[in-house]
């Protein structure tokens, strides 16, 4: 018969060992898909200023550069969007006339996107791939392939794309590195990669200004991800620029996202005209120092 000092014992192991579980899994890093909080990102990314913001920088920076680039090949782009989410700028790419491929390992979100894409135009040249970005390549070969076939024609190159979207995804993914090798092989040689993240040193500043110090002195602190939306593994811009580097790609370009507007505690003056702050936006998300503080970093390149 078990005694309970026995019992007590075994269950003071058994949680031990699910404690011991629970930490292990904690630390098995996997690729974050948004399907649970679709509805959630939606609203709090994009239902107000901090989106607007965010699509002014994206849209000005990315539309002034395919605008050159088609007109320099003399035909649309092939464009890809990886982690696409809600897709708004693959969507206006499309609607401007560019071949477009949209990718997010979520249905949730490309039901989204697609319900907003049918809006504008239920003609767009979009192709949609709910499935991991790691899967995309053998789900583009079948479908070459098959056009192959129907066709009767080699469509070989169309495989490369003339720009790689990937915004807001490294942070999420348990192995953000690869995507350069995903590149590698899918972008074209004059193919320009627009890559989009979030900027850890925007934590630190907003917590700084918070006055969150005990957050900052918790090292060990990670934010709730099944609610949060702050990721718990960002990569720093200078690990991103080795990247590049290593990759052999040349920056054409960088802006910050938010540089001011996510620090103002007080909402006064031009911050109660939203048209006045995504003007400033605009025009301090290129400039030094200040760019290097938007809570997300855009940087363009080529190879
Ligand atoms: C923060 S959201 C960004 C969405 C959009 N790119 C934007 O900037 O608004 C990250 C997206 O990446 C998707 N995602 C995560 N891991 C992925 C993977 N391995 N392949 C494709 N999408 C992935 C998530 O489902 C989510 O929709």
């Amino acid at each position: 018969m078990q005694t309970s000092s026995q019992s007590t014992k075994e269950t003071n192991s058994q949680s031990t060992d699910l404690t011991k579980e629970m930490t292990m899994q904690d630390e098995t890093r996997t690729d974050r898909s948004f399907d649970t909080i679709a509805d959630y990102f939606e609203k709090k990314v994009y239902g107000g200023l901090k989106g607007d913001i965010r699509l002014a920088v994206l849209r000005r920076d990315i539309f002034a550069y395919t605008a050159q680039m088609s007109k320099e090949l003399g035909r649309p782009l092939r464009v890809l969007d990886v982690g696409a989410g809600l897709a708004q700028i693959a969507i206006e790419l499309a609607a401007q006339g560019h071949s477009v491929v949209i990718n997010d390992i979520s249905a949730n979100m490309l039901e989204k996107a697609k319900a907003s894409a049918a809006e504008i135009d239920r003609n767009l040249d979009i192709h949609w791939y709910v499935c991991p970005y790691q899967e995309i390549e053998d789900k583009l070969a079948i479908d070459e392939l098959q056009n192959k076939d129907s066709m009767g024609k080699n469509t070989e190159n169309a495989a490369k794309f003339d720009l790689i979207m990937s915004h807001a995804l490294l942070e999420w993914l348990a192995e953000p590195a690869a995507i350069m090798n995903f590149c590698d092989r899918q972008l074209a040689e004059h193919g320009a990669l627009s890559l989009c993240f979030y900027n850890p040193a925007s934590f630190d500043y907003r917590n700084l200004i918070m006055g969150n110090f005990n957050l900052l002195d918790n090292t060990d602190y990670k934010a709730d991800t099944k609610k949060s939306l702050t990721p718990n593994y960002p990569v720093a811009k200078e690990e991103v620029e080795s990247w590049l580097t290593t990759h052999h790609y040349q920056t054409i370009l960088t802006s910050g996202l938010r540089v001011f507007h996510d620090y103002a505690p007080l909402k006064r003056g031009g911050h109660n005209d939203p048209d006045a702050v995504i003007r400033m936006e605009l025009r301090y998300s290129q400039r030094e120092p200040y760019k290097w503080l938007g809570r997300y970093l855009h940087i363009m390149a080529t190879r």
